[in-house]
C-alpha cells in the first residue's frame, strides 16, 4: 500500500509514518479476519465467504476502528471483534453490490467477484453468512469491555447495515441510476448512507469499546462524515481518472451506467477542491486529541491522496 504523508506537521514534530502504521495494522486485521472463518462442512459456503473477505483491500474500515479504540484509551484487542466484523459487513455489502440484480460487476479488489466464482445463489448466501456471522463474532469474542458497550456497538452496527444506512443508500443509488437530473441533496444522501455511515460506525464502535463521553462520540461522528463524503469524492475521480489495474475493479463505470457522481456535478477540479474543505473539516473534529490524534488524521489526509 502507498501512503502519502504530505500534509503539514506541527514544527518540531516527526513525521508520522502512516505507510509502517497501515502496514502493521493490516497485517493483525489479515491475521484475525483468517483465523475467524475456518472451512468446515458445508466447505463450498465458508470457501465463498472466506475468498471476498480475503481478498486483500486496505482494510481502512477495521484500522480506523482499531485506531479510533486505541486513541480515546483503549486496546486494539478490545476493538478487534468489531473491527472484523465491520469488515464482514463491508465485504457483504460489495458480494451483493456486484450481484447481475445490482451493478453486475465481473472484478472486485483485482479477482473474479463472488457470484462469478461461486454462482448467484451461492454469492447471496455468502453475503447472507458474513453479516449473520459479523453480529455473532462481537457478540462471543470481545473480551474485557463492560456489556453495555459491546450491546451498544451491536446496535449501532445494526443500524449502519439497514435501512438507516446502507440498505437505505443502496436503494436510492439504484433509483437514481440513469437519471439525468440527480441533485447533489439526493447524491449526498446516498453516499452519506452508503459510504460515510459505515467509515462512522467504524470511528464511532472504536469510541464506544474504549468507554468515550458522549460530547467526544458526536466529534468522532463529525470527522467520520467529513472522511466518508471525501473518500467518495476520491472514489468518483478515480472512476474517471485511473486505470482498472489501479482500482482493481473496473474502471469508469459510472459514466457508463450514467451514474451521477460529484466530478459529474461539480467537474474534477472542483470535487478535488470540496474533498479537501471535508478533510480540513474532519482533522478539526480532533483537536481535543491532541497527539494521540495522529494517525487519525494521517489517515485523513491519505484519503484524499490514495490513487486507488
Ligand atoms: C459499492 O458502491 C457498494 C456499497 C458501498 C454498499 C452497497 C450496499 C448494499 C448492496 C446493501 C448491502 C446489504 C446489506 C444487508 C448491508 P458502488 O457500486 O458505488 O462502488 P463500486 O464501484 O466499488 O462497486
Ligand atoms: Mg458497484
Amino acid at each position: 500500500m502507498v501512503a502519502t504523508d504530505n500534509f503539514q506537521m506541527p514544527q518540531g514534530q516527526a513525521p508520522f509514518d502512516l505507510s509502517a502504521y497501515l502496514q502493521e495494522r493490516q497485517n493483525l486485521v489479515e491475521a484475525a479476519l483468517d483465523s475467524a472463518i475456518p472451512v468446515i462442512y458445508p466447505e463450498k459456503i465458508y470457501e465463498a465467504m472466506r475468498y471476498s473477505l480475503l481478498a486483500g483491500g486496505k482494510r481502512l474500515r477495521p484500522i480506523l476502528c482499531l485506531a479510533t479504540c486505541e486513541m480515546a484509551g483503549g486496546t486494539i484487542a478490545m476493538a478487534m471483534p468489531t473491527a472484523c466484523a465491520l469488515e464482514m459487513i463491508h465485504t457483504m455489502s460489495l458480494i451483493h453490490d456486484d450481484l447481475p440484480a445490482m451493478d453486475n460487476d465481473d472484478y472486485r479488489r483485482g479477482k473474479l467477484t463472488n457470484h462469478k466464482v461461486y454462482g448467484e445463489d451461492v454469492a447471496i448466501l455468502a453475503g447472507d453468512g458474513l453479516l449473520a456471522y459479523a453480529f455473532e463474532f462481537v457478540a462471543v469474542n470481545t473480551r474485557n469491555v463492560p456489556a453495555e458497550r459491546v450491546l451498544q456497538a451491536i446496535a449501532r452496527l445494526g443500524r449502519v447495515v439497514g435501512a438507516a444506512g446502507l440498505v437505505g443508500g443502496q436503494v436510492v443509488d439504484l433509483e437514481s441510476e440513469g437519471q439525468a437530473d440527480v441533485s447533489i441533496e439526493t447524491l449526498n444522501f446516498i453516499h452519506n448512507h452508503k459510504t460515510a455511515a459505515l467509515l462512522e460506525a467504524c470511528v464511532v464502535c472504536g469510541g464506544i469499546l474504549a468507554g468515550i463521553p458522549e460530547a467526544d462520540l458526536q466529534r468522532l461522528s463529525r470527522y467520520a462524515q467529513n472522511i466518508g463524503l471525501a473518500f467518495q469524492i476520491v472514489d468518483d475521480i478515480l472512476d474517471i481518472t485511473a486505470t482498472q489495474e489501479e482500482l482493481g475493479k473496473t474502471a469508469g463505470k459510472d459514466l457508463q451506467a450514467q451514474k451521477a457522481t460529484y466530478p459529474s456535478i461539480w467537474g474534477i477540479e472542483e470535487s478535488q477542491r470540496q474533498a479537501q474543505k471535508l478533510i480540513q473539516a474532519a482533522v478539526a473534529e480532533l483537536n481535543l486529541f491532541g497527539e494521540k490524534a495522529r494517525p487519525l488524521i494521517a489517515i485523513a489526509h491519505f484519503i484524499t491522496s490514495r490513487t486507488h
